[in-house]
């Protein structure tokens, strides 16, 4: 039962209950009811409810209330006749020319408050990187120690240029044949399924993010993907598929090198303790 604010529920609802047994305007009864469920969908539940779905919900509440007034030609005149009076009666007038002020005021400071806001990234922002597992992985019965593990690859880029290129081209196709759809075709994170996903797939032209990392950790993270991520700092809920179960270790380590040939990041080297 701790996922309602009993402290917001129980006095709204004492409060028309209380006005049930007192007779009351139709006009105030309206108004309560429409204020009492307010407060109960915004601030009865523990989980903060999206503005989207409160409006949601007070479209069915105004849209319940009005049907039950205009059920009845009685209840039709006690809501409109003091509405009426309200605009027309001229003891009324300095109220009316407050309301009138009032809601252009309110939409204005609304819009300013909005253009003023500081923009914030969003909460799922993958600009955190989680910790490696200290205990070694296995990838197809491989061990690594991904403190110390580094690509096999890497040194052809001095030793042998060419076997280099061949394995760097290896990558390109392994990245056009399972990557693009989400890291997309230049490597922007902008991939055609990219939209449907939160978190968004890393954009690796973003200095922020393979630039940082070192390749043992793009290689924990591609073979275990988002089911691999740890609990700690969580949730992940990532899409990103374990590809150890489609791609073998070399076209890991491959795809490793294309990432870093395609964007001209370096890798960051192991820290030597
Ligand atoms: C179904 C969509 C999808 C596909 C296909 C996909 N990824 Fe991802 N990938 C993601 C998402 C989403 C993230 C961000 C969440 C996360 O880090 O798990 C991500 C994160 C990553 C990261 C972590 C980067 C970082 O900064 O922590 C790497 C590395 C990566 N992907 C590489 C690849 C490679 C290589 C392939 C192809 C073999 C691939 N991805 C295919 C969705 C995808």
């Amino acid at each position: 039962m701790e996922q309602f604010n009993w402290w917001v529920i129980v006095p709204v609802f004492a409060a028309l209950i209380a006005l049930r047994w007192r007779r009351t305007s139709m006009l105030t009864w309206f108004a309560a009811w429409w204020i009492g469920m307010f407060l109960v969908v915004r601030y009865g539940f523990t989980v903060p409810v999206p503005m989207s779905v409160v409006k949601l919900y007070m479209g069915l509440v105004t849209a319940a209330l009005v049907a039950y007034v205009l059920t009845d030609a009685g209840r039709i005149r006690e809501v409109t006749e003091p509405l009426a009076a309200f605009m027309t009666e001229r003891r009324y007038l300095p109220y009316l020319a407050a309301v009138a002020l009032f809601i252009p005021a309110a939409v204005a400071f609304g819009i300013y408050r909005d253009m003023t806001r500081v923009p914030q990234p969003p909460s799922f922002a993958r600009t955190i990187h989680p910790a490696t597992p200290a205990e070694p992985i296995d990838v197809h019965g491989t061990s690594y120690d991904l403190g110390t593990a580094d690509n096999p690859y890497r040194e052809l880029e001095e030793t042998d240029p060419a076997a280099f290129k061949a394995r760097v081209e290896n990558g390109r196709k392994i990245y056009y044949e399972n990557c693009f759809y989400c890291h997309g075709d230049v490597m922007a994170g902008d991939g055609m399924f990219a939209h449907a996903l939160n978190p968004i797939p890393t954009n690796f032209q973003d200095p922020g993010t393979i630039a940082m990392l070192r390749e043992a950790f793009l290689f924990w993270r591609i073979a275990k993907g988002g089911p691999g991520l740890p609990a700690e700092g969580g949730p992940w809920a990532s899409a990103m598929p374990a590809w150890e179960n489609f791609l073998s270790e070399d076209e890991m380590w491959n795809v490793i090198l294309f990432l870093y040939e395609f964007t001209g990041h370096r890798p960051r080297a192991v820290e030597l303790h």
